[in-house]
């Protein structure tokens, strides 16, 4: 294999390896975002109790309702009222959280809710108890001073035990009646210390990664079942206990995993996604709904133009009022949110949630997996606008699925002739795909649209089965694909595995980068092809050829090579999918001077149906080990089904 140091290409973009985050398989409420409680405003459309019950099936309460006289807001219309008319210790609810609430011992927990005691009730106060799986109390603790005014409670828990299905129990002391709402369960341990904060074992993760950027929030979600269930960035901005849940596009019978009690709090929003890009040091990439609802549901059109006019007022979840023009200003709102002064209307939200300095926002994505005349009608004035408006910001545009058949949409073409700065190519198919595919941008038009590999992810059985595994074929296969990625760095400028995240006990799709349940987490083969990608990125191709003519993935023996202007190193990545160990002989040309201890770090199973577990988070998992560097060069045995990244320092 001859690398030619000499003669470096095309620059790595920066944001070459990122991710892709979807709020599918609880992958936000339940998983990246730690309330503990699940529906905490009683606001759920058409599920208001859902996660609630009253304890002992209630045989203990004379009143337990979802009530709205004089509530807590405006923006929190609805509340609970419990009562009993007789003191008895089970009278009370008790909350489910998402398949169980996380809990460690001695870790620190804020209770907060707000209640009221009605007309007529001399309630004295409130129990709290956090219970764990068998009904032992793990913390508890009392509330008191309640009055007829709504009010803020907040008290600390810290339970004596370790468990991933604890529930909270919120019981009467005493006799009478009293109203709830907005009650939070929340670590106080998240990342970086935030108030509001994200679960930090998942962000290490991510960020371990170095990922390039953070596209957000999906997928799907973004179009919704129906335009008035699509995603809203405004709705989930501002306290985060007036945000307005919605039902999540995944809210699904689906086998063994239905998840019909999925849905978005939004306590992960737009303002924490941006927060969670910087954390991560990605670029964000927010996609947003185009005027389409999903394909797959409903289908539905936002009509081109609205009677009264552009922008003559806003929509609201629901309200049916959802003109194009409505979808367009929704974006230019947000890259004002995100990057205009504080002095401005969007960009004083974002100072006031804590943010005064600019987001720095330089993409922006327009529809997801919509394609056709539809879309393009509906993409070309949203362009226009945006590019009128903020002509430095690169817009994502979106090309469909990309079956196993024909990769190029019409709409490719058309969004070529538009002068689309990113296209936004989707692929979920079987290995052998991912595989033979690795050259599909060897012989890509240089001139046209850069590419976005928004989704990517080899299917161990069929597109989303969920008898898909996370194996290590898959993975391997998934780097021989990405070798080919790295080789025309000059065209693909950002790409993103998916889905990311997925809970054990709720999930709808598989296969997923990385499984948590409600305490542990782990990275499967998958996570570490992309790891080993993103923190080996380098800066500069260099142009890779095989002896005797053979091209990349010939004799399932796949390469790509770059350079690391900041180190100087030279790190070639090589993925052997066969089952005999491979000695290759690198020829580094033009290699001047080189150290003499090289680094290799080594992916492999001889299984190719290996996985990781909660168990066995680390089955299969990198090794590094040290070679010699006999300049120019390097001779090194590729184990049988390895991914190795050789990093020679130069
Ligand atoms: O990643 C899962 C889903 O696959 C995404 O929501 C969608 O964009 C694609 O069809």
């Amino acid at each position: 294999i001859t690398v030619q140091v000499d003669k470096p290409g095309a620059p790595v973009s920066k944001t070459m390896y990122g991710l892709f985050f979807e709020d599918i398989n609880f992958a936000a409420d339940g998983g990246l975002y730690p309330e503990l409680v699940k529906n905490k405003s009683f606001e759920v459309p058409d599920q208001a109790l859902v996660g609630w019950k009253a304890r002992k099936g209630g045989f203990t309460l004379e009143t337990y309702a979802v009530m709205s006289q004089q509530p807590l807001s405006a923006a929190n219309p609805h509340y609970l009222r419990i009562g009993t008319r007789t003191a008895n210790a089970d009278a009370g609810v008790s909350n489910e959280g998402f398949r169980g609430m996380g809990v460690k011992q001695g870790a620190e927990y804020t209770l907060s809710l707000y209640a009221r005691r009605p007309a007529g009730s001399n309630l004295s106060g409130l129990l709290v108890r956090l219970e764990n799986e068998k009904g032992e109390a793990l913390a508890e603790t009392k509330i008191t001073g309640l009055t007829s005014e709504w009010k803020q409670y907040k008290v600390a828990l810290r339970p004596t035990g370790t468990t991933a299905k604890a529930h909270l129990d919120i019981s009467l002391d005493g006799a009478g009646v009293v109203d709830l709402d907005v009650v939070s369960l929340f670590p106080k341990d998240t990342y970086n210390q935030r108030p509001n904060g994200l679960r930090p074992d998942l962000v290490q993760l991510l960020k371990d990664m170095q990922p390039g950027f953070l596209r957000f929030p999906g997928g799907c979600i973004v179009e919704g079942r129906t335009l008035a269930e699509r995603y809203q960035w405004k709705t989930t901005i501002g306290d985060v206990g007036a945000r307005t849940p919605l039902v999540n596009r995944w809210n699904m019978e689906f086998r063994h995993r239905s998840t019909p009690d999925y849905y978005q709090s939004f306590g992960l929003g737009f303002f924490e996604y941006f927060q969670l890009s910087e954390d991560i040091g990605a670029e964000p990439l927010p996609v947003l709904n185009v005027g389409m609802a999903c394909q797959f549901n409903s289908g539905e059109l936002a009509p081109m133009s609205r009677a009264g006019g552009p922008n003559a007022g806003e929509a609201g979840p629901g309200t049916g009022d959802v003109s194009l023009d409505i979808f367009i200003q929704d974006a230019l709102d947000l890259v004002e949110f995100a990057n205009g002064p504080v002095s401005s209307p969007w960009g004083a939200k974002r100072a006031a949630m804590g943010h005064p300095a600019s987001f720095n926002l330089k993409y922006l994505g327009i529809g997801n997996e919509q394609w056709g005349p539809q879309y393009l009608e509906r993409y070309e004035p949203f362009a226009k606008a945006l590019r009128a408006k903020y002509p430095d910001i690169k817009i994502v545009s979106s090309a469909g699925p990309s079956p196993d058949g024909d990769l190029f949409t019409a709409a490719s073409k058309r969004l070529g002739e538009l002068k689309a700065d990113l296209i936004d190519e989707h692929y979920y198919a079987k290995p052998e795909w991912f595989r033979q595919n690795a050259g599909r941008y060897d012989s890509y038009a240089r001139t046209g649209p850069k590419i976005f590999a928004g989704e990517y992810a080899a299917q161990s059985v069929a597109i989303g089965s969920p008898d898909n595994k996370n194996s290590w074929d898959c993975a391997i296969s998934e780097a021989a694909f990405m070798t080919g990625l790295e080789r025309n760095a000059d065209v693909v400028v950002m790409a993103s595995y998916a889905p990311l995240f997925a809970h054990v006990d709720a999930w709808q799709w598989t296969p997923d980068m990385i499984w948590f349940d409600n305490l542990r987490a782990y990275g499967t083969p998958n996570y570490y092809v992309q790891k080993l990608f993103g923190t080996n990125r380098g800066s500069a191709v260099l142009p890779v050829q095989r002896g005797a003519g053979a091209k990349n993935g010939d004799d399932n023996l796949f390469s790509s090579a770059v350079v690391d202007a900041q180190t100087g190193d030279i790190v070639v990545k090589l993925v052997n999918y066969s089952a005999q160990a491979r000695p290759v002989t690198l020829n580094l040309q033009g290699a001047k001077k080189l150290g003499k201890a090289g680094k290799a770090i080594v992916l492999a199973s001889t299984d190719l149906n290996a996985v990781n577990s909660l168990e066995q988070p680390t089955n299969v998992a990198p090794k590094e080990e040290s070679f010699q560097v006999a300049s120019p060069k390097v001779s090194y045995t590729l184990a049988p089904y390895s991914f190795t990244t050789l990093r020679i320092p130069g």
